[in-house]
């Protein structure tokens, strides 16, 4: 085999190249034989240039070419020339050169691929999965990671430019606690004790602000062992940051300027700032969840009000509970069945709503439902002027406790945005979520838990509600928000011990336990820690909206199923028993 350098990528030859000679690598997208000659596409992760086999230039190589197939690996050399008239491709960067080859030489062959490489729609994803390296080489997913680490360096020159520290924490740790289960690694040398895959940073990263190094960010791996959905993975990358005396606004702008970088070199979008800000609760009644699409309306409204005026026995019922009512209006439904408002009744109930009663607006104005009896024509004006509703749109009302009333309405909210088609793609709405409770009330472990996590800080001007009144309490935190998804998360964080014992005592972590799991850092905030506080983005999140992916997978090389499962490697996998006893460990599983 003779090596040759590559003069050239596949992807950059143009006709200003015409008569050169020049060598090229890459794979054999597609061969065609036509009149005598052999055309091949040849690709590289630049691009496709299209060499010709000649027969009577050279035989041997044209002969080799019969036997070459679909992403075999070639070195080419040859000469450039222009394409003829009519043959110019416009949609290739090199559409309009060839290289007429002199010398083939075949790095390697391939076997038939388990699946075309210029085909998705008929090939599932565990296949993809499974030849993971085969759907990587399609230019679709080449494009995405390749976006995705343009992204990661915009990043680290963003933080470099302003003087951050780029700061490695360490893996093997103790539990840092963001609300998930953690991912355990036995000690060999410690028999019967474990290390914690860090959930997040956070600890370490206010230990370095401890430590005076005042702006640290990281691109850091982090580990959750929760529930996994299209936007979750048990490994995932954030954008971790600390600083030190810098306030929440001051956070927010920065993280802000970043956003625009990102935008403009990305996807060559102009970002608006500074975002809007909501609070939490304004969120929650307006949207019905923390993390609100604000491309469009459809904003739901309270009518608790109207309910306990009218002579619907449901609404009525709920009110008295200390229940709400609230609604939305969708266009588009006026038309809908019986059946097809059956299914939206079925989609609440999933969230443990009991049903959903709904009124629709005809043409005229006047009001079509079974429960126009139970109202007033007054009632229902008012109800349809709080929902803005219109003509032919549909007014939808869940009555039950606000969680699942908001959750309910959310969720008809997306679908119906969506349906409609009232949700601009290419639209890009940020907001950042302020002012969330910092704990709320788990009735099954019977306790309050941090709504973000046990470090961030009450408001100054709340923090008598500790004691009187917590689920009042508001947070110093704040959440980015993209399209409805949550990109990242932050807040200042507590610099002193007395606040931090107290919202430890509050979280029902006592002073034993608290220094047990977390005495390193209590200590730390006895020694001058200076105020501070940070964010992390979640970096696959954010590489999917950007790349507009339906699915984190899809911006992640190797990532793992629902089941957390890698289906290349095959991960997890049973170990030795040897390992095991090594390890100290026995496994209750039979075989
Ligand atoms: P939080 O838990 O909100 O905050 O995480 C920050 C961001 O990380 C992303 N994210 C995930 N992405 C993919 N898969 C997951 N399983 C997953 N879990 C979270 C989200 C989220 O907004 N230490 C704090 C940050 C801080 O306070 O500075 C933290 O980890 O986009
Ligand atoms: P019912 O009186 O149970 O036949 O319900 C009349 C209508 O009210 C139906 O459309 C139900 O789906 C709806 N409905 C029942 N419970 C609720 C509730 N908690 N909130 C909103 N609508 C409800």
């Amino acid at each position: 085999m003779t090596y040759k350098k590559s003069s050239h990528n596949c992807g950059e030859l143009d006709t200003g190249n015409v008569g050169r000679e020049v060598t090229l690598k890459g794979w054999v997208d597609s061969r065609r034989d036509h009149g005598g000659l052999t055309f091949i596409d040849l690709r590289d992760r630049e691009g496709i240039t299209q060499v010709v086999l000649n027969p009577d230039i050279d035989a041997a190589a044209h002969r080799k070419a019969h036997e070459i197939r679909n992403e075999f690996v070639l070195q080419i050399t040859g000469k450039v020339s222009a394409r003829p008239e009519g043959t110019i491709n416009p949609n290739l960067k090199t559409g309009k050169i060839e290289i007429y080859v002199d010398e083939l030489v075949v790095l390697n062959g391939c076997k038939t691929t388990p699946f075309q490489l210029d085909e998705t729609e008929n090939v599932s994803e565990s296949m993809r999965l499974k030849y993971r390296y085969l759907d990587l080489r399609r230019s679709e997913m080449r494009k995405k990671i390749s976006d995705r680490s343009r992204t990661t360096r915009l990043i680290r020159d963003f933080f470099d430019s302003r003087g951050f520290l780029d700061i490695e924490t360490p893996m093997l740790t103790k539990s840092t606690p963001e609300g998930a289960r953690d991912y355990l690694v036995p000690s060999r040398v410690n028999p019967g004790k474990f290390y914690a895959l860090p959930q997040s940073p956070q600890l370490f990263k206010q230990l370095l602000m401890a430590a005076g190094f005042e702006k640290y960010y990281q691109i850091a791996r982090c580990f959750r062992d929760e529930d996994l959905r299209a936007d979750r993975q048990p490994e995932f990358t954030q954008v971790d940051v600390e600083v030190s005396f810098l306030s929440a606004e001051e956070i927010m702008e920065f993280m802000e300027e970043l956003f625009v970088i990102i935008f403009k070199e990305v996807k060559d979008v102009e970002l608006k700032t500074p975002f809007p800000r909501l609070t939490w609760r304004e969120a929650m009644a307006k949207y019905g969840k923390d993390a609100p699409d604000t491309r469009f309306d459809m904003l739901i409204g309270d009518v608790s009000d109207f309910g306990a005026k009218c002579g619907f026995n449901v609404f009525k019922s709920v009110l008295e509970k200390g229940g709400v009512v609230r609604g939305i209006a969708s266009p588009g439904c006026f038309d809908y069945s019986r059946k097809d408002m059956d299914d939206l009744i079925e989609e609440v109930k999933t969230y443990g709503a009991k049903g959903l009663a709904w009124v629709k607006i005809d043409e005229d104005g006047k009001y079509v439902s079974p429960i126009t009896k139970f109202f007033t024509q007054e009632l229902l004006d008012g109800i349809r002027k709080r929902l803005d509703a219109k003509p032919l749109d549909t007014m939808m009302f869940l009555a039950d406790s606000e969680n699942i009333v908001c959750a309910g309405l959310a969720h008809i909210r997306l679908l119906l945005g969506k349906r409609m088609g009232l949700i601009d793609e290419s639209k890009n709405s940020f907001v950042w979520v302020v002012d969330s409770p910092l704990v709320e009330w788990s009735p099954d472990g019977k306790r309050w838990v941090a709504l973000h996590h046990p470090f961030t800080s009450v408001r100054d001007e709340d923090r008598g509600l500790l004691k009187e009144n917590p689920g009042a309490a508001l947070a110093k935190a704040y959440d980015i928000v993209l399209n409805g998804t949550e990109v990242g998360g932050g807040s200042i964080r507590i610099h002193q011990r007395d606040l931090q014992m107290e919202t430890f005592d509050l979280l029902g972590i006592g002073a034993d336990e608290a220094n047990e799991k977390f005495g390193f850092l209590v200590e730390a905030l006895d020694f001058g820690c200076p105020p501070h506080g940070g964010i992390a983005l979640g970096l696959d999140r954010l590489a999917m909206i950007l790349t507009g992916s339906d699915s984190i997978r899809d911006v992640i090389a190797f990532p793992k199923t629902q089941k957390a499962i890698d289906m290349m490697t095959d991960a997890p996998s049973v170990v030795e028993t040897e390992q095991l006893r090594e390890l100290s460990l026995k496994t209750g599983v039979k075989k």
